[in-house]
């Protein structure tokens, strides 16, 4: 049985004390979503103290992103073993604002991928594309390609460990969701992908939608057997849409 999975981006919103108080609502409403990994990713600076406010309940951390580089001379940088260090878990890679305002390439998803994988840090890895890319039908060449230069590299072993986020680029935050049937679509066609790698390894993988995901369409995508949960962003912030999602298996 896979896991189900809401995972909730908090961007660059909330102040620390913000942040404090959502994630100890998260903690204390998590009791309402049996049965579903809640996961929360707040900015670095708040990592430590909502770490402290999530002690004692099933909800795990997460950072955004994670330095592509071990240590050293790279300023404003924060490492995978930093992360770790906080009592996080996990570790949002490949986000589609960071590939396009970043420049993050797949080379550099490559070693944010082993940094992560060496510290025991669970990738949360987004792929997904672009609107022009889907209006002329490439957007599965587009998700083949970002899988094959990135995860297939992975061991078998690693791959195992790893979280997909479908994220089409024209519904984050723009409010404009995929339709069930096109998340289906894609799942399964991810799903396909990484069998065709990894074999019976994918069949357990949790492949998670991101892109306007809200307590309104949520048990449409999750009600699809490829979909194992969401990624979300804007209705995180918010408890109650954020418990409401996971209730919505
Ligand atoms: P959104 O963001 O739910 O605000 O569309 C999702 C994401 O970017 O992870």
């Amino acid at each position: 049985m896979r896991k189900k999975i809401v995972a909730g981006n908090w961007k660059m919103n909330t102040s620390a004390e913000q942040g404090e108080e959502l994630a100890a609502a998260v903690a204390e409403r998590s009791g309402e979503t049996d049965g579903v990994l809640l996961i929360v990713a707040p900015p670095f600076t708040h990592l430590t103290k909502v770490a402290d406010k999530l002690k004692g309940s099933a909800v795990q951390l997460s950072a955004q992103n994670c330095a592509s580089e071990k240590s050293g001379a790279y300023t404003g940088e924060v490492s995978a073993a930093m992360i770790a260090g906080t009592g996080a878990k996990y570790c949002i890679l490949g986000h589609s604002e960071r590939r396009e305002y970043y420049g993050e390439t797949d080379a550099t998803l490559n070693r944010k991928l082993t940094l992560c994988l060496a510290e025991s840090l669970t990738p949360i890895f987004c792929v997904g594309e672009k609107l022009n890319e889907r209006e002329s039908g490439a957007h599965f060449d587009v998700v083949r390609t970002q899988l094959s230069n990135t995860l297939f590299n992975l061991s078998d072993e690693d791959f195992a460990k790893t979280i997909i986020a479908y994220e089409p680029v024209w519904a984050i935050g723009t409010g404009k969701t995929a339709s069930p049937e096109q998340a289906q679509e894609m799942h399964a066609f991810i799903r396909k992908t990484l069998f065709e790698k990894f074999g019976d390894k994918a069949l357990e993988t949790a492949i998670l939608y991101g892109g306007s995901c809200n307590p309104g369409n949520a048990r449409a995508l999750f009600s699809n057997s490829d979909v194992d949960g969401g990624l979300i962003g804007g209705a995180s912030l918010k408890v109650d849409d954020f418990i409401a999602i996971a209730k919505s298996f």
